[in-house]
């Protein structure tokens, strides 16, 4: 089965627009949780963003830039589709989990939250190092394949079940510097 990339599904103005709006009200909700312990939004080592790699890197470009706090980041692996497959096989951590967590503020970013299951392995993983707060955000969700919940506070998009490439989101490797979100066609 040949796949092809077919419509936009989201524009890359619509995109911009919506990451905008995420990274204020992530900043805001942080900017909460410092002001409750006594920090100021430059205070160091506070807040630690998550990047799950590889499909979160062109969200978290753009997100970061709207998120006006002192930050640092720490990317994590998961691997979620094995091969070519379009069909969840599970997730399994495929790199070290940050040691540096501990009594901070964490954001984990990710491009898309499908079954669930790297989501709620991340989730788990990170409070048992006992950070100060966890919040999950997700450019995209979808609903129809969930195998478990997560957690996920912040979402820019909710989507039909297609699959989707494009704004980091790949398939098979290929069609993550695509600047719009596509849905993909079989033909
Ligand atoms: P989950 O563990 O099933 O929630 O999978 C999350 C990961 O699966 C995402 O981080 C993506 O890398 C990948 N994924 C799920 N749906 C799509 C899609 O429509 N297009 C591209 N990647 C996807
Ligand atoms: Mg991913």
């Amino acid at each position: 089965m040949i796949r092809g990339v077919s419509e936009v599904l989201i524009s890359r103005d619509s995109i911009a627009e919506r990451v905008r709006e995420l990274g204020a009200e992530l900043s805001e909700t942080l900017r909460t949780e410092l002001e409750k312990e006594g920090s100021t939004p430059d205070a160091p080592d506070r807040i630690v963003l998550i990047p799950v790699l590889t499909g979160a890197i062109v969200f978290l470009a753009d997100l970061i830039r709207q998120m006006p706090l002192a930050m640092s980041m720490r990317m994590v692996s998961v691997q979620s589709y094995p091969g070519a497959t379009t069909e969840s096989k599970g997730a399994m951590l495929r790199s070290a989990l940050p040691d540096d967590l501990t009594g901070r503020h964490v954001v984990i970013v990710d491009d898309i939250y499908d079954t669930g299951q790297t989501l709620s392995l991340l989730q788990k993983l990170i409070r048992e190092l006992s950070p100060a707060s966890l919040r999950t955000c997700v450019l995209l969700r979808k609903e129809a394949r969930r195998i478990v919940e997560a957690d996920v506070e912040h979402v820019g998009f909710d989507i039909p079940d297609a699959f989707v490439v494009g704004y980091g989101l790949d398939y098979n490797g290929h069609y993550r510097n695509l600047p719009d979100i596509m849905t993909m066609s079989e033909d």
